[in-house]
């Protein structure tokens, strides 16, 4: 396999890097620090098609591969992991969702829409009861003819106040199981569909998690993505992809400390000398870049597999579970490396090691990934 970068590839890193740099950069501790999702930047990421990246052109994407998509994750999570995630749902949940199995008519309604950043999507499949648990499905869908009638509580949901579209999974035949699960384009103003309360996070401050509530929601027939029962598949199925989105992130926020651990060890004097001259500080250098090349790899495996149309549920798996662990790792040590600068807000590295946890945690827990991984091992 090709882990090469391409000049194509090389310019996506160039355009990702330079968008986080001139445009993130300025404004991320603030964000932080006030929860705030800014509009602005997410309609610039829109206008420069990071939103939409393996879109068709046709519907106004980029038409980019898989590992072009990572490559500007792993540089936008570099700086800003709440961007990053936002980007994310978007690229491989929503957008990719509606382009592998929605019909013509969805691609055309609402890709154009969710690629130019004018509205974002979101993705709701947890709820209070149904976490990693995913087929306990309470929220139910049910058939009343040309349309269902959508009832139930969805939590933990990115994007979720400023998104204009969500997908939602809920449950149409109970005594079917997961395979009575359908998934739902639904539109934000639907009469019946409110917004509950938003999530005060640890990390990843900067992106909005809200509670979104479902009463009587009459949701029409032809927004139903897929054949009757195709729900709970499509949710594993779009998630698949969106693990090695999350991965990516995961690699971004781990790469973003590291750089700016080894720019500070080298400015650091303690005892007469640059604190990179002291061998235990040298060792936790070698041992984050190690473990950072190590996670690339994982993570551009995963995407190669996808692009090349092989399967690659074990690899995403792997992916996110390996480099969201290194993620909280490298953070922790970065923060060691800066010291007492380290804790505070101004040097970065302390928001990046509470954005890291996240990673562990959403698109599947660290042992949801294992139950992947070892379910694909032993079929
Ligand atoms: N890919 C494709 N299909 C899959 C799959 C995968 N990775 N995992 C399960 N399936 C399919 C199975 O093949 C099965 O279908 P069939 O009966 O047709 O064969 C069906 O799903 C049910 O699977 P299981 O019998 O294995 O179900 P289970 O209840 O034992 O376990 C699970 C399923 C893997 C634990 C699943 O519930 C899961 O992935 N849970 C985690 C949920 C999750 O990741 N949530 C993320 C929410 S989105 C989010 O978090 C976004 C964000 O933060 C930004
Ligand atoms: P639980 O499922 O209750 O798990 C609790 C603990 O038990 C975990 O450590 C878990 O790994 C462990 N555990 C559970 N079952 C097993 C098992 N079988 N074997 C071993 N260990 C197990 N969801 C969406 O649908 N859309 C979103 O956009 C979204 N965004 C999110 C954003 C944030 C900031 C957060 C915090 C969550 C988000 N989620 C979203 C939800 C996220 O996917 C869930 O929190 C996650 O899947 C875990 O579910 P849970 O919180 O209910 O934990």
């Amino acid at each position: 396999m090709d882990l090469n970068l391409s000049e194509e590839h090389e310019a996506v890193q160039f355009a990702a890097r330079d968008f986080a740099q001139n445009e993130l950069l300025a404004g991320v501790i603030e964000r932080d620090n006030e929860q705030k999702f800014d509009r602005s930047l997410i309609k610039k990421m829109g206008d420069l098609g990071f939103l939409s990246m393996m879109v068709k052109p046709e519907y106004g994407g980029g038409g980019m591969d898989t590992l072009s998509y990572v490559i500007a994750m792993e540089e936008i999570s570099k700086v800003d992991a709440s961007a990053g995630v936002i980007m994310s749902v978007n690229n491989s949940l929503v957008c990719w969702g509606i382009q592998a199995y929605g019909s013509e008519e969805q691609k055309e309604k609402y890709l154009t829409q969710l690629s130019s950043g004018d509205t974002i999507g979101a993705f709701c499949l947890s709820e209070p009861e149904a976490g990693s648990d995913a087929t306990s499905q309470q929220t139910t869908a049910e058939d009343k003819g040309d349309y269902y009638l959508l009832n139930g509580t969805k939590n933990w949901i990115t994007n979720g106040n400023s998104s204009g579209i969500c997908l939602v999974i809920a449950q149409t035949h109970p005594e079917k199981g997961h395979k009575g699960i359908n998934v739902l384009i639904v539109e934000k103003g639907a009469p019946g569909f409110t917004i509950g309360k938003k999530e005060d996070k640890m990390g990843i401050r900067a992106s909005d998690t809200y509670t979104l509530m479902f009463t009587d929601v009459k949701v029409p027939k032809e927004n139903r993505i897929g054949e009757d029962g195709f729900g709970f598949k499509f949710a594993m199925t779009v998630l698949n992809g969106g693990r090695i989105g999350i991965a990516a992130q995961a690699l971004g926020i781990a790469a973003g400390a590291f750089e700016l651990s080894l720019k500070y060890a080298q400015e650091r004097k303690t005892f007469g000398k640059p604190i990179s001259d002291h061998q235990a500080i040298q060792f936790k250098l070698a041992e984050m870049a190690t473990r950072i090349e190590a996670a690339r790899l994982l993570v551009y495996k995963a995407a190669r597999l996808k692009d090349e149309g092989k399967d690659y549920i074990q690899a995403a798996a792997m992916a996110k579970l390996f480099a969201s662990d290194i993620a909280m790792w490298v953070t922790t040590e970065a923060v060691q490396i800066h010291g007492g600068y380290g804790y505070v807000k101004e040097y970065h590295v302390e928001r990046m090691m509470r954005d890291a946890k996240i990673t562990q945690i959403y698109e599947g827990t660290s042992e949801i990934q294992k139950l992947v991984i070892a379910r694909e091992l032993l079929k």
